[in-house]
């Protein structure tokens, strides 16, 4: 039998928490064969709601479920984890400055790395979530030197799965026949959804979105605008953040990164810039990736045309306002 996986979520009583925990111990997140440990962190005001969240992981019964560790404490959550996904965090409130939001997630996430430096497994992989997700995935980095840059992450899969369900919504195909959409940089309002090299399976092969869509308008309009601000129609809906289809994409970035992506297929993910597309390195921004033997690897050599370049670089621009911000916290 394989060894047990440990896999932290920080957060774990909030919404998102309480939607993931059940998919991770029913092997969605790292398949069918692979047991795991749930290690769930959770602050005070929490600590009696991630109490009623174990006794239902215990009842539910899971088999491949070897451990429960529900915690306040985040030493012993951050003890040996092998994926760390990180959902924790201080929400933006009403009449909030936005510096005080990041402050806030800036000194949560400096506490957290530096847990995460000293007492995770050597090999774990960390997935941010919690907003702002790409700059609070700097931060951790910044105070967790020993991990290895290419193990910190942040996730942009919801908004590229949100992509190919649009596609799929107005081409009545299958979703899972979309492929290849692109997410670029920062998982905010200003993120460049792209439908360039996107293709669909047809009876007659490979087509191309664009050609099959057949109208630029919407692609370059209303489809990338509902795609930013899917977020807040789903709170005005649900009077709740999206929490199902959140907890849905961090399994689906975990187990793409684990297990790697499927043959001609990409997927986006929040991973450091090494400059690829002109992108300022030391930004964790969304790239269109493929992923190996638990290795990703930004797809190269895809035409950037100029309406692509403006709003890859408008998004880029947001994301180094938004590092320097957070700098700026630190001090
Ligand atoms: P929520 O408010 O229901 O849950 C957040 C949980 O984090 C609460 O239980 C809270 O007690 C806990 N928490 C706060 N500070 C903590 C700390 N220092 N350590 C550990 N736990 C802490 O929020 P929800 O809906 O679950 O969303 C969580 C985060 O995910 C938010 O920041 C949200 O903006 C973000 N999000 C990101 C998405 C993405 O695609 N990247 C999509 C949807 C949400």
């Amino acid at each position: 039998a394989r060894d047990p996986v440990r896999v932290l979520v920080t957060g774990a009583a909030g919404q998102i928490g309480y939607a993931i925990v059940p998919m991770v111990a029913r092997g969605v997140m790292l398949g069918p064969d692979q047991p795991v440990i749930l290690h769930m962190l959770d602050i005070e005001p929490a600590a009696e709601a991630l109490k009623g969240v174990k006794m239902e992981l215990i009842d539910a019964a899971f088999p491949l479920l070897k451990g429960i560790i529900a915690t306040t404490d985040v030493v012993e959550a951050c003890m040996g984890v092998n994926i760390a996904v990180m959902v924790g965090g201080f929400p933006r409130k009403e009449g909030m400055e936005r510096k005080d939001v990041m402050s806030r997630n800036v000194s949560i996430y400096k506490a957290q790395a530096s847990a995460l430096e000293k007492h995770a497994a050597p090999d774990c992989k960390v997935l941010v979530v919690a907003n702002p997700a790409n700059t609070n995935a700097l931060i951790l980095k910044e105070f967790a030197p020993s991990i290895p840059q290419k193990h910190i992450t942040c996730l942009t899969r919801l908004d590229h799965n949100r992509a190919l369900g649009q596609i799929s919504q107005r081409l009545d195909v299958e979703v899972s026949d979309v492929k290849n959409v692109i997410i670029w940089g920062n998982h905010s309002s200003t993120q460049y959804p792209d439908v360039n090299h996107a293709t669909v399976k047809t009876s007659s092969g490979e087509k191309p979105v664009r050609e099959l869509v057949a109208d630029d308008k919407w692609l370059n309009g209303d489809f990338i605008t509902t795609v930013q601000q899917r977020g807040a129609a789903i709170i005005k809906a649900r009077k709740l953040s999206s929490a199902l289809s959140a907890a849905s994409a961090a399994c689906d970035h975990i187990r793409d990164w684990v297990l790697g992506t499927p043959k001609g297929t990409w997927v986006s993910m929040g991973v450091y810039s090494d400059g690829s597309y002109g992108i300022p390195p030391g930004l964790i921004y969304s790239f269109p990736v493929t992923c190996e033997k638990g290795k990703w690897s930004i797809v190269q050599g895809l035409k950037i045309d100029e309406f692509s370049r403006g709003k890859m670089d408008a998004t880029a621009k947001e994301l180094m306002e938004e590092k320097s911000l957070a700098y700026s916290c630190l001090n």
